[in-house]
């Protein structure tokens, strides 16, 4: 089994570049389903998902070449796509969702898996299939797929949803840009990433209005071209680093994301006691230039208090670092959850190094301990792997990280990255397994 071994105590300090969004790239390529021809997306991380996406597209009969030391992923549409997004996939990777709106829209018909529960508590799918049958789909569940069809096309509609959920609203968006007529969505999600998957649905000939707000209008458009397209930068990523320079006393610098990404994020930074400096455009290491900041945190953290909140809230996925930099704050810290039920795993892990966690319903209360101890610790999801690598940072002694596929499939160089940051991080073999007698 491999893991991911590290000795604390360290701090970060250095340069980290941060490639494109996880959550917005994988919606790019799955838009691309949308037309005809060649569609190529830039920026992209070198992360498990967008194989996982690439294997997807690559089964619906689309042709795709992917660079993942260059960042580039080129998909060739051809006119008749499949409509099938395989179990395999789909509990693979939840994202696999993102072509149910594409689908419906492009071919009439989608068939794709149901997720079932996964790490992060119960993730309904209602909102998406009332969204595709206001637009005038059909949608049942039939041996563990959802099953959509419309069979004389989608139509424009009024569509309120009950929470501004980013999976729904990505979806309904995609599959209005091809529907007859005008659709209004309110109460809609305003994540960076809904604004670069809109953006690129406009460059593409798409008729939207109201992007990055919570009232998107769609006028659908006979056809849609494809085009090239530079994606995002992570914001969760850049928050990760951010929090580990916070958290481990460190100076880092975050090349390829703006602060104005993760306006809440930076608050609570400040709070935290670290200092946090807007770079405004700086050279990045592929040549070109982005947006970048600077985080240098206190020798120790004063605890903070986080609700999460959809954007501009404080992300729900920035959630475990919270905890983390709490566990070793110089008091009491408190972390609401309001986004997902459960997402507590990762509070379990990390009491195993010591830290001070009590949960009441939605509410983490945190008592900071001026030390950690080093543990064998498990991941249970992407984030919550890179939480217990960032408080292992904090902690005496060795910490060694199984469920490390989690991470991957997030994090681009991790371990490399946290290197070049003067962490002592490698990734071993353990041997697994109990042997008896
Ligand atoms: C996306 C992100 C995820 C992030 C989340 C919230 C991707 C691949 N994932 O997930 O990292 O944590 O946004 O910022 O982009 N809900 C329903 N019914 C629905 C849809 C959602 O009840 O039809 C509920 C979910 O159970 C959850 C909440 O709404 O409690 C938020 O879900 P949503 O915003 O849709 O998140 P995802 O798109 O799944």
């Amino acid at each position: 089994m491999e893991v991911y071994r590290l000795i604390g105590p360290a701090s970060l300090r250095g340069d980290v570049d941060v490639r494109g969004a996880k959550n917005s790239v994988l919606k790019l390529m799955a838009a691309s389903l949308l037309a005809v021809g060649r569609t190529t997306i830039t920026n992209v991380p070198a992360i498990l998902d967008v194989r996982i996406m690439v294997e997807l597209l690559s089964r619906l009969g689309c042709t795709v070449d992917y660079d993942p030391e260059g960042g580039v992923v080129s998909i060739d549409v051809p006119a008749e796509v499949g409509i099938q997004a395989d179990y395999e996939l789909v509990r693979a990777m939840r994202a696999s969702i993102s072509v149910l709106g594409p689908l419906t829209a492009r071919m009439r018909a989608a068939q794709v898996a149901l997720p079932g529960g996964d790490a992060i508590g119960s993730r309904g799918l209602d909102m998406h299939q009332a969204g595709l049958e206001a637009l005038g789909a059909t949608v049942h569940l039939e041996h563990g797929y959802f099953v959509a069809t419309a069979a004389d096309g989608l139509h424009g509609t009024e569509i309120a949803l009950d929470f501004p959920s980013v999976g729904a609203t990505e979806n309904l968006v995609m599959a209005a840009t091809l529907a007859r007529g005008r659709t209004v969505i309110s109460n809609a999600a305003k994540e960076p990433e809904i604004v670069d998957i809109c953006t690129m649905l406009v460059e593409m000939g798409a008729d939207i209005t109201g992007i990055g707000t919570g009232l998107i209008t769609v006028t659908g458009v006979e056809r849609l071209s494809p085009v090239t397209h530079r994606t995002v930068g992570d914001r969760i990523v850049a928050g990760t680093y951010a929090f580990g320079s916070a958290l481990s006393g460190g100076d880092v610098t975050i090349r390829g994301v703006g602060l104005e990404l993760l306006p809440n994020v930076a608050i609570k930074l400040r709070d935290s006691g670290a200092t946090v400096d807007d770079l405004g455009e700086i050279p990045l290491s592929d040549g070109t230039t982005g947006r970048g900041f600077r985080v240098i945190g206190a020798r120790r953290p004063q605890p903070i208090r986080v609700a999460t909140m959809p954007f501009p809230g404080f992300p729900t996925d920035l959630q475990p670092f919270v905890i983390g930099l709490n566990a070793i704050a110089d008091g009491v810290g408190l972390l609401s959850e309001n986004l997902f039920e459960a997402r507590w795993r990762f509070v379990q892990e990390v009491a195993r190094l010591g830290a001070k966690v009590s949960i009441d319903g939605n509410h983490a209360l945190v008592t900071g301990v001026e030390e950690l101890s080093g543990a064998e610790v498990e991941a249970s999801d992407i984030r919550a792997g890179a939480g217990l690598v960032l408080a292992g940072l904090r902690a005496n002694g060795v910490t060694e990280v199984s469920g490390i596929d989690h991470i991957e499939r997030g994090y681009e160089n991790f371990v490399a990255n946290l290197r070049n940051l003067g962490a002592p991080i490698e990734q071993v073999s353990r041997a697994e397994g109990l042997t008896f007698g």
